[in-house]
């Protein structure tokens, strides 16, 4: 996998998004740079997911502005997004690979199984990917994302509803993508998981950035009341 610079740093300036009477990203300004995962936490609601597909490309602005490479244009070829309830196709797990790998110069059937074996799902690729148990299923969503080898890779809670044992393996692929030089944007409700993956923390409350740093000075040296609370499990309303 290569290192693609062209889409990062992903800057948003005063990103917000409105529908109807609602604010759901409220004057969001961040920048998503190069390096290791950024990790979006914040209580239902804080706009984790709303963030994350603005930045996809796929939530429109109704303020604000987001560049991605200096761009406001460029188009979303080198971004990929992972959603908390993948779809399969109604197909194998390698047919499943083979749909996300679109047109490509490389010998599919070497990609397929080395996207496969990334995720650990060496020898499955022949399974109905329906077949497969929640857990691999979202390994194979996470081969897909990568099958177009993207310079930046959205994650929106990928493990909430997994094992540990799933949630360690998911875990591993994103640090093993991460050192490939593959940008991780990522959300989740796992305040260890994003103590364990996070390079720096957002911290979102009600469509607001509160918070943003990074996690060994978010953790432990909080500088926001809400962070604070958040972090000791108080609820945040
Ligand atoms: N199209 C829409 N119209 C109105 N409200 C919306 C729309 N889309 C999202 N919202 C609201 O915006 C708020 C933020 O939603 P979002 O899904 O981004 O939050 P989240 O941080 O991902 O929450 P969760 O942790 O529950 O996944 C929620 O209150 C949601 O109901
Ligand atoms: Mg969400």
């Amino acid at each position: 996998m290569r290192a693609p610079l062209a889409d990062l740093p992903v800057v948003l300036a005063n990103a917000t998004v409105v529908a109807g009477a609602v604010t759901i990203l409220d004057g969001v300004s961040l920048s998503l740079d190069a390096g290791t995962p950024t990790v979006l936490i914040g209580p239902n609601g804080a706009g984790k997911t709303t963030l994350l597909r603005a930045a996809m490309g796929l939530t429109p602005l109704t303020h604000g502005e987001i560049t991605w490479g200096g761009r406001a244009d460029a188009p979303p070829t080198r971004r990929a997004i992972l959603f908390q309830r993948p779809v399969m196709l109604r197909r194998s797990a390698a047919a499943n690979i083979d749909y996300a790998l679109g047109m490509t110069n490389m010998p599919r059937a070497e990609r397929i199984d080395e996207l496969l074996a990334l995720v650990g799902l060496e020898g499955l690729g022949r399974r109905p990917a329906r077949r497969l148990s929640g857990g691999e299923q979202q390994r194979l969503a996470l081969a897909r994302a990568l099958a177009r080898d993207p310079a930046i890779l959205f994650l929106d809670e990928s493990t909430a509803s997994l094992d540990p044992a799933a949630t360690k393996a998911i875990e591993d692929i994103i640090r093993a993508v991460a050192a490939r030089g593959v940008k991780v944007v990522m959300s989740t409700h796992d305040l260890g998981q994003a103590r364990r993956l996070g390079g720096d923390i957002v911290l979102l409350h009600r469509g607001r950035l509160i918070e943003h740093g990074p996690a060994m000075d978010f953790f432990d040296n909080p500088r926001s009341d809400e962070a604070r609370k958040f972090i000791a499990g108080e609820l945040l309303v």
